[in-house]
């Protein structure tokens, strides 16, 4: 396994050009909820990567007139200037300027925007972390055109990671683990490593349309929840519980077998509340249309033989998980019964992505 010192740039690079990336978002089917340290997770987790819910950053790079500050750069979101994102920014350059000292020499002028409105409740830190991540790593390739593949995509989740650490899961796909796992193969808790073993055609087009429940700013922050699993009567229990599911699942992706696949990843969903309930001071996520939703979801499966399923991340919105197939008699159901639930009836027709792409 890599260490971090494995990706510390060493030369003294003085660079001048431009990147665009498009990195997607992610949803854990077994989820991280806890860390230590430099953004390690406590348990390993395992997503699938998705397609339409992008961020798109370019960063435009040159040598810094100025070396009064310790970090140099502009930031628009949406076209305008954003100067509320901007401690975000500066706490992801000084995490990140260990493993990429250029971030310190260089003026960044970086452009970013959604595929999803910003106030959609959908998480855009995992997407958001990777386009940039992937940008700093265009940067280092700039200086070293010899470096491979493999490590600049390792090092961009390396990177990500120290952003939001579910980030580290949004730069390729279509499945990927962060976090060490005695089962999957390459696994760490420095990036994410995208799954080897076998995924069953069901899964290779599985679908997930996001149900926007409530499109408020979050009332508790992720890295707040992750916090409060330090001293949490159940961490112990749930961190393990994780393993064992991830070592589960494998299996399942590889098999096809949906029932099981139900099971364990609506029981994900349902524990990652439960723990936000149960840990001191406690708190809640789901809205009342979260539940009604779940339950008609419940009742729709006992009548259909449908192997619809949800999932959820920490906040209101629901994901539903299906295979392509089921698609048409899918989008009837949510359209006619479920999206009045939704802020304004609003939903997102989303399916398993292939990560990252460079524009
Ligand atoms: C519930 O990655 O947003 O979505 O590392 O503090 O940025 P930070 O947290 P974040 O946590 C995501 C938690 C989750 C589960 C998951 O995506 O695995």
């Amino acid at each position: 396994m890599d260490s971090e010192k494995d990706f510390i740039e060493k030369s003294e690079l003085v660079v001048s050009g431009s990147s665009k990336w498009e990195a997607p978002s992610n949803i854990a089917l077994v989820k991280y909820w806890g860390k230590f340290g430099a953004q390690y997770p406590q348990n390993p987790s395992l997503s699938f990567t998705l397609s339409q819910c992008v961020t798109q950053t370019s960063i435009a790079y040159k040598p810094k007139e100025n070396q009064l500050s310790e970090f140099s750069f502009d930031f628009t979101f949406e076209g305008e200037p954003t100067p509320s994102f901007h401690p975000k920014i500066e706490t992801f350059l000084e995490r990140i300027a260990p493993y990429v000292p250029f971030v310190k020499n260089h003026h960044l002028a970086i452009e970013s925007s959604n595929s999803f409105p910003h106030s959609s409740g959908i998480a855009s830190s995992a997407s958001g972390m990777s386009a940039l991540a992937l940008g700093i790593m265009s940067i280092e390739k700039a200086g070293n055109p010899s470096m491979s593949e493999a490590y600049f995509l390792k090092k961009a989740s390396f990177l990500a990671r120290l952003g939001s650490g579910s980030a580290a899961r949004s730069i390729q796909g279509p499945m990927v683990s962060w976090g060490v796992s005695d089962v999957i193969e390459g696994s760490s808790d420095l990036y994410g490593t995208p799954l080897s073993s076998a995924l069953h055609p069901v899964f290779q087009d599985y679908q997930d349309t996001i149900l926007l429940i409530d499109k408020g700013q979050k009332k508790v922050s992720s890295t707040l929840g992750h916090n409060l699993m330090k001293n949490h009567p159940y961490s112990a229990t749930r961190f393990e519980q994780a393993r064992t599911n991830v070592k589960l699942l494998k299996p399942i992706l590889a098999s096809g077998d949906l029932d099981a696949f139900v099971s364990l990843v609506e029981s994900e969903a349902l524990t990652l509340h439960a723990l936000m309930m149960a840990s001191e001071p406690y708190f809640i996520l789901m809205h009342p249309n979260t539940l009604q939703v779940i339950n008609k979801v419940w009742a729709y499966r006992k009548e259909t033989q449908s192997a619809l399923c949800f999932t959820l991340d920490a906040g209101a919105n629901v994901h539903l998980l299906y295979p392509k197939s089921e698609k048409d008699v899918v989008l009837k159901f949510i359209k006619d019964e479920l999206a009045s639930y939704c802020q304004k009836n609003q939903f997102i027709e989303d399916q398993i992505g292939n990560g990252a792409k460079k524009l």
